[in-house]
């Protein structure tokens, strides 16, 4: 079943144009339309008030880059909450925010709960993105959207991550073309955009042995830090908790505008630094913080793409990804991050496929 790979982690990350690509058929199939979320999304989506995400893990993730989209792309408010947060809260509800929940097994309680305590609250609709047809969680879902990565075996969370990326970013659009804000010459630019995107992950995918490099230097420390801003922040804990979940690194994200705040306090010469740092409209804000590190003597891992103009001087290595690909850089942007949090693993001979301590579906609270 493996092939030429040697964990399912490494099969599943190779997998993602492929799983990309069948995911973005479906949107290119029905273009930006209402049905893509189901039969009943038609009349649902145009009397939206907001979004209300509810997920876990690497799922809620997606969920924070979700949000950036939506408002930006849609205009309509979003929130995104920690379902085993919002599930025990006295939570506040308008009946016309949609509930998006995002669970690549369906089956994890938290999200589960969660879900039936908007229910409670009154909330009439809701959306499952997930990636296990038939499952607890789209059962219990008036809209679905089924992300098509194929079955994932390793408890880290890869292809579906970028998977969920792409059905979010599809609604995104979707509610923005519902509410009149979206043209159909934009439509048309996001699905190019979509179009491209296997081919950006492939080249992103090329960089392995680069990557590789750096995470056996990453293998001999005990903590590292990953920044990122904007779109790209929610990359930055993504990357952590993928370092963290199968190298048992200690791995910390935060927006770099935040460093100032506390945690440039940690960084030394033993602290690795990851930057995610793409030609977006933060770039020069990022350059900036970048330096707050490199004057505390932090060494920094930039990943850059090919119009970011990074060279690298003394303690500032860099890493170019493909050419900047828009809003939908964070999906290319994952990749580095897992390869590295799967190398870093590889050379200190951690169980990648199945860490320590954790399922791969938590159905117990
Ligand atoms: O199946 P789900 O997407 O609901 O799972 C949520 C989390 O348990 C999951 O993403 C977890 O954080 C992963 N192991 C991360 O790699």
């Amino acid at each position: 079943e493996l092939g030429p790979y040697s964990h399912f982690m490494q099969k599943e990350i190779h997998e993602q144009p492929k799983a990309l690509s069948d995911t973005i058929e479906a949107v290119l199939d029905a273009g930006f339309s209402a049905e893509l979320f189901g039969p009943n999304a038609a009349a649902l989506l145009p009397t939206l008030e907001g979004v209300k995400i509810l997920a876990c893990g690497t799922s809620y993730y997606a969920g924070l880059t979700a949000k950036y989209w939506i408002e930006s792309i849609a205009g309509v408010p979003c929130d995104v909450e920690i379902a085993s947060e919002y599930r025990y809260r006295d939570a506040w509800a308008n009946p016309k925010h949609l509930i998006v929940t995002i669970s690549q097994s369906g089956e994890t309680l938290d999200t589960m709960e969660a879900l039936k305590y908007a229910k409670s609250l009154g909330h009439t609709a809701a959306l499952s993105i997930c990636n296990v047809r038939e499952s607890a969680i789209p059962r219990a879902s008036e809209l679905v959207f089924y992300t098509r990565a194929g079955a994932e075996i390793g408890v880290a969370s890869t292809k579906a991550f970028t998977t969920q990326l792409v059905a979010l970013f599809a609604l995104a659009v979707t509610l923005g073309k519902v509410r009149g804000r979206v043209s159909d010459e934009q439509q048309a630019q996001f699905l190019d955009e979509l179009r491209h995107l296997p081919g950006s992950v492939q080249h992103a995918l090329n960089l392995e042995p680069q990557i590789k490099a750096w995470a056996d230097k990453f293998a001999a420390k005990n903590d590292a830090l990953f920044l990122g801003r904007g779109l790209h922040y929610p990359i930055a804990l993504e990357g952590a908790l993928k370092l963290k979940e199968i190298s048992y690194i200690h791995a910390e994200a935060y927006p770099a505008g935040e460093l100032k705040h506390g945690p440039l306090a940690l960084v030394d010469s033993n602290m690795p630094v990851v930057v995610i740092a793409p030609n977006d409209s933060l770039l020069e804000k990022v350059k900036s913080n970048m330096q707050e590190v490199r004057a505390r003597g932090g060494e920094l891992f930039v990943f850059a793409d090919l119009d970011s103009h990074f060279s690298e001087s003394e303690g500032v290595h860099v890493i170019r990804t493909p050419r900047h690909v828009g809003v939908l850089s964070p999906v290319v942007h994952a990749i580095p991050v897992q390869l590295l949090a799967y190398h870093a693993a590889l050379a200190r001979g951690t169980d990648v496929d199945k860490p320590r301590n954790l399922a791969k579906s938590v159905t117990v609270e």
